[in-house]
């Protein structure tokens, strides 16, 4: 099984020589201002939950978006800062981006364009010119950081993400020695989703530029293909999922990512969160009787929230014997909340929940409870762990490690997950309770098998998720990508 420890041998093996860099839009830890005071936080991301444990085992240099609104009073004179705060194991450097570069390329290009061009949910993207041209800008900014950072090294350069589809080609333009691997943590569409995109060619070529493309699953990989054999002038070989253009190779894998099991179920075990699962009961006045059903989401119209909650109107409404025995507790966290797609989003969750309370809701039983205040790790972590069944219900999602988390967080190897067939987990995920998001009659029964599963069946189906995601974790995905690029790049077998 692969540990931070055996990680950590690999890359020092075989990238001993090589400096390790991470680039990303997203920073792992950000540091904000509360009440005068600086202190740090971990946003939240599925990108750098995963990241982060690989960072910490293997050190190196992480680039990323300082936006926090104190992260540029933390970092030294190359606007670096030793990550995690409050123990450094590898230095996060910043970059600076103006509120107009900002604007067009993370809310506007990466967020109105890409973002839902490549999640199939029936949001129009919205194609800009000026955006286009400040993303161009800004990957020209973080090729720029990259190339100071690693001066006349030799580098392996680990790109993350939507948000820097060009950066490979500009780093490669002024120094081809370099080796980048990007992974796509979102899912490609097919070639006539993604046709629309005006600068479609530009962004495969940026792609291109990569020695190794990595997607969560092989659908993703076989649709990037179809859209490249549709666009431009390449040869692939279909055995090996390689991709020939300009003369320059480049390999195109599945890699599923997923998440530090051992520290995620260790820290389900401790006594802060034991504490915090009581603080949580006595604050929501859940007297232990109840059956408790949970969601944590980033807001975002890609998860689902107003198919899960109409879901569980039905489920009142067809099985009304569960009023007054059922809570559904929802964690979310606010997310882009400038796009207007977001605010709409929003506003839809608000004025649904509000509708379903007033409909089932009797005396001080209301049957959806929203949190919508910051909460500690400690506290999401004693939400999974009161959960008897918790919701992940996307409409379409690369993979989603927030069923992850789940699975690794029941130590105890009970609570049942209900996941939407539409995300890369539930190709790994068969033992969870799987819908159709879309379908809500069907989802609605399937909250009702959820409650009624025997507890044998529960622990039995729990304990086969946990072992697979124990075996699959994160330094696997790691150690994957990175043994397939020293495959391929240094000719070793
Ligand atoms: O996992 C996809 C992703 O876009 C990541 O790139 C990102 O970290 C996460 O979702 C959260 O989004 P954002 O960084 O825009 O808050």
């Amino acid at each position: 099984m692969w540990t931070k420890e055996n990680l950590f041998e690999l890359v020092q093996e075989k990238l001993r020589d090589y400096m390790f860099i991470v680039v990303s839009n997203r920073e792992p830890y950000s540091h904000v201002y509360s009440a005068r005071k600086i202190v740090w936080e971990v946003p939240a991301s599925g990108l750098t939950v995963a990241l982060d444990p690989v960072m910490r085992a293997c050190g190196g240099t992480w680039i990323a978006h300082g936006s926090g609104d104190a992260d540029a009073e933390v970092v030294d004179k190359d606007n670096k800062v030793g990550v995690p705060p409050n123990e450094p194991r590898y230095s996060l450097k910043r970059i600076w981006l103006s509120k107009k570069e900002e604007e067009g390329y993370y809310y506007g290009f990466s967020n109105q364009a890409l973002w839902p061009l490549c999640h199939i949910v029936y949001t129009r993207p919205v194609f800009n010119e000026s955006d286009w041209n400040t993303y161009k800008q800004v990957n020209e900014l973080f090729a720029r950081a990259v190339l100071e950072e690693v001066g006349q090294r030799k580098a392996f350069v680990f790109i993350q993400d939507y948000h820097l589809a060009l950066l490979a080609k500009l780093i490669k333009d002024a120094n081809p020695n370099i080796i980048t691997a990007l992974f796509w943590h979102i899912p490609w569409p097919n070639p006539e989703v993604f046709r629309i995109c005006p600068w479609q060619d530009e962004i495969l070529k940026g792609l291109l530029s990569n020695n190794l493309l990595g997607f969560h699953i092989r659908y993703h990989c076989n649709n990037f293909l179809e859209t490249v054999d549709r666009s431009l002038e390449t040869r692939i070989d279909r055995e090996s999922h390689e991709v020939i253009h300009s003369g320059k190779k480049t390999s195109v894998q599945p890699f599923p990512i997923s998440v530090d099991f051992e520290a995620i179920s260790r820290h389900a075990q401790s006594a802060e969160v034991k504490a915090e699962m009581e603080n949580l009961r006595a604050r929501l006045g859940l007297d232990n009787g109840e059956i408790i059903g949970a969601g944590l989401d980033r807001i975002d119209y890609t998860k689902g929230i107003p198919d899960r909650l109409r879901a569980i109107d039905r489920f009142f409404e067809k099985f009304p014997e569960y009023r007054k025995r059922m809570v559904f507790i929802q964690a979310g966290v606010a997310s882009r909340v400038r796009i207007p797609s977001y605010q709409a989003i929003n506003e839809e969750i608000d004025s649904l929940e509000w509708e379903i309370n007033w409909k089932h809701g009797t005396g001080h039983w209301k049957p959806i409870i929203h949190l919508r205040e910051h909460m500690s790790p400690d506290a999401l972590m004693a939400l999974r762990r009161l959960a008897h069944f918790f919701v992940v219900s996307s409409l379409h999602d690369g993979m989603n490690l927030v069923a992850k988390e789940f699975v690794a967080s029941r130590f105890d190897e009970d609570g049942v997950l209900i996941l939407s067939s539409f995300t890369g987990a539930a190709r790994e995920l068969g033992d969870a309770v799987l819908v159709n998001p879309f379908a809500t009659d069907h989802f609605a029964e399937a909250i009702k098998t959820a409650i009624e599963m025997p507890e044998a069946e529960r622990q039995r189906r729990m304990r086969k998720m946990r072992e697979l995601v124990q075996e699959n974790n994160i330094y696997k995905w790691a150690a994957d990508m990175i043994s397939d690029l020293v495959k391929f790049e240094f000719g070793e077998s």
